[in-house]
């Protein structure tokens, strides 16, 4: 596994992996890896040479939020990569990414409006900027994102589609730990006691999607998901079923719905969502099974 560290290097290297492998994948990160990360290179790995970054985004992230505290193990990260079969590391610096007299950001609307976007005002800006970059900065023919943040996927594939980027983008599912709790690097701010109430979360989404899926109104399973977790001590910041690809509300599920969520257990913010499967088929129809 090779490292780059400045664009000249970056080049190079690429320039050598397209060469041996034909095609070029990039799994684009912040650090602090785990498993969900891992799964991403997994399935980068094979067909194409398979570039990571890690850049803790400064623009992503608001001035209250946790980017300080953010947290950075390059040297563990490193050998997480060599084990998930990654060939090249980038490790920009912020003045690669962020060059002096820097003056273009992208500024995403649609499926970036809502939800995360309402919560985070400019999250999705930072990410599509940043994506943007790396995309220019590595030319891949692939990009790996987690449908963990659904939304960011959905804002990645409207702007690729919009500014014509030649980079198809390919969506990995959800890594879960068994309880169901979403892998994420800020679950290790969880006290034990908020830790037991985590899983609730995903229990909660899967019941609902559950209901969901016979197609009737959403409002009155949306309204006890919302009372199931606030009873549990979740903040609720948003529970909604969604159109998946351009995160509009819906009434009722339909092919191509999503559950999407964000709660906090004191001052850490979870995220998830889930798919509704085959909305309309009746619970015991063996082909809605
Ligand atoms: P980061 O939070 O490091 O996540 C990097 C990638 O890993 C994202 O595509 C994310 O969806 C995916 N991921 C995280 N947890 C996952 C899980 N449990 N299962 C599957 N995939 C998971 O997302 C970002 O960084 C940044 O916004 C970035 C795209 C790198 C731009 O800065």
């Amino acid at each position: 596994m090779r490292l780059a560290r400045s664009l000249d290097d970056l080049r190079a290297a690429c320039a050598a992996l397209r060469s041996a492998h034909g095609r070029l994948a990039l799994v684009p990160t912040m650090g602090a890896l785990h498993a969900g990360h891992c799964a991403l290179l997994h399935a980068a790995s094979g067909s194409a040479g398979v570039v990571a970054s890690i850049f803790v985004n400064p623009l992503q992230f608001a001035p209250s939020e946790d980017f300080a505290r953010y947290p950075r193990d390059e040297a563990g990260d490193l050998a997480k990569l060599e084990a998930s079969g990654c060939d090249l590391v980038w490790l920009p610096d912020s003045a690669t990414m962020y060059p002096p007299g820097d003056s273009t950001t992208i500024l995403p609307a649609g499926p970036a409006e809502r939800w995360e976007g309402g919560a985070r005002p400019s999250h999705f800006r930072g990410v599509a900027t940043v994506v943007a970059k790396l995309f220019g900065q590595v030319r891949p023919d692939d990009a790996y994102f987690g449908e963990k943040d659904w939304q960011q996927v959905q804002v990645i594939r409207r702007m690729v589609l919009d500014l014509v980027l030649p980079v198809s983008v390919v969506a990995v599912a959800t890594v879960r730990e068994p309880d169901g709790l979403a892998l994420s690097s800020r679950n290790r701010y969880l006290s034990s006691a908020e830790r037991a109430k985590a899983p609730t979360l995903y229990a909660v989404l899967a019941q609902t999607a559950g209901v969901l899926a016979s197609g009737d109104p959403a409002e009155a399973p949306l309204r006890q998901a919302r009372a199931a977790l606030a009873a549990v001590g979740f903040g609720l910041d948003y529970l909604e079923l969604v159109d998946g690809p351009t995160l509009d509300p819906l009434a009722a599920a339909r092919p191509g719905a999503r559950l999407i969520a964000a709660a906090r257990l004191g001052s850490v913010r979870l995220i998830d969502n889930i798919a509704i499967k085959r909305p309309g088929a009746l619970p015991l129809d063996p082909a809605g099974a």
